[in-house]
């Protein structure tokens, strides 16, 4: 039940590539900028929003948009993709 972005956080895991480590929008899923992809473990994560899915649409199905991801299970992570 862990959001996947506070985990990373938390565990000082950097999600954010260059600049936008600053200039993100803090986890409120209006920058996209906190896109990681889960090849593993995908379906233990909660399925994509419209607003997500509009987001990634030239995206595997694995992406994910970090800060908008709960975890319901284990899963494997890629950072920035
Ligand atoms: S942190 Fe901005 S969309 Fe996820």
């Amino acid at each position: 039940g862990c959001n996947l972005r506070d985990e990373l956080v938390k565990r000082k895991i950097n999600v954010y590539q260059s600049l936008t480590r600053w200039t993100n929008c803090n986890g409120k899923q209006l920058c996209g900028t906190c896109i990681v992809d889960v090849p593993e473990g995908v379906e233990s994560c909660t399925r994509r929003s419209l607003d997500e899915a509009s987001t990634l649409r030239e995206n595997p199905p694995t992406y994910k948009l970090a800060c908008i991801t709960n975890l319901y299970g284990d899963a494997t992570v890629k950072l920035m993709p």
